[in-house]
């Protein structure tokens, strides 16, 4: 990387100026104990999404060692055949209780920086110029976190155009019959969710939009992933998969 390292950070800048960072806490909206308690009550409901995502993930083998691993928690979505793959692992995280708990879980010794990923993530790409990175279902919730979300978001992918990346994320929720959340299949397309195909679907009359539409690139093929998360609440997840070359021309997306 050529240049000195205040003048590269400031290249990959990605908060829309004078926003405030999200603080690290054991306790918060998007994350936290809360979510530690749920994702383990919740474990084998989660089951069928869990199986989605190792599947997905899987499939992700960019020719790179290391990782920047964005949102983890406890990785209680994530395979541990996964987070073995990598020579190193530099995670990002608002939740203090991450690194100890990917240890206990999955044996993971990663890197930890307990920090805004908003902040963090310029500094982790300078540092780590050739890692892959991967956001593990936050992007989703960014504006729980976040008053500038939506400009994090649409920014994301220049920023990373250059990168081998990937992200799962919350695209829609709704309150959802559990017969038909059961029934719900994976899908895949090669454009972004749209309300008509929710309507086509017929399972809930309102959809939450959790703001992820432009997260990837125009043309790269999505998954979707049902999530019964909690109680009839229900999320369908899109995942998606870049490679460097599909992000040199974005001149027609924000
Ligand atoms: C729903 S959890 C992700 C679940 C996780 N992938 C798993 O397998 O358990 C979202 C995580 O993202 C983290 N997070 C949310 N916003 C963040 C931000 N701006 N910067 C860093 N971490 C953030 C939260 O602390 C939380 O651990």
């Amino acid at each position: 990387m050529v240049g000195d390292a205040d003048s590269d950070i400031k290249h990959y800048e990605l908060a829309l100026a004078g926003t405030r960072p999200a603080r690290p806490g054991y306790v918060r909206q998007s994350g936290g104990l809360r979510w530690h308690f749920r994702a383990f009550a919740g474990r084998n409901r989660h089951a069928v999404f869990r199986n989605c995502v190792a599947d997905w993930l899987n499939t992700w083998r960019p020719p790179t060692t290391g990782l920047i691993l964005v949102g983890p928690s406890g990785g209680w979505c994530l395979p541990t055949e996964f987070l073995a793959r990598w020579a190193h692992v530099l995670v990002i995280d608002l939740d203090p209780l991450s690194p100890l708990l990917l240890r206990l879980r999955h044996g993971l010794r990663a890197e930890t920086r307990c920090a805004d990923f908003v902040e963090e993530l310029p500094r982790a790409l300078v540092d780590c110029p050739t890692h892959a990175v991967l956001f593990a279902n936050l992007l989703g919730q960014l504006s729980l976190e976040r008053d500038d979300h939506e400009h994090v978001r649409a920014r994301l992918k220049h920023l990373l155009a250059r990168r081998h990346w990937a992200s799962f994320h919350d695209r829609y929720s709704a309150d959802v019959e559990p017969a038909l959340a059961i029934a719900a299949r994976p899908m895949s397309d090669a454009a972004p969710m749209t309300p008509t195909v929710l309507q086509r679907l017929a399972m809930a009359r309102e959809w939450v939009d959790h703001g992820t539409e432009r997260v990837l690139p125009p043309g790269v093929s999505r998954d979707y992933f049902p999530w019964r998360i909690v109680g009839r609440r229900f999320h369908w997840v899109e995942a998606g998969i870049v490679k460097p070359e599909d992000g040199l021309d974005l001149s027609h997306d924000a």
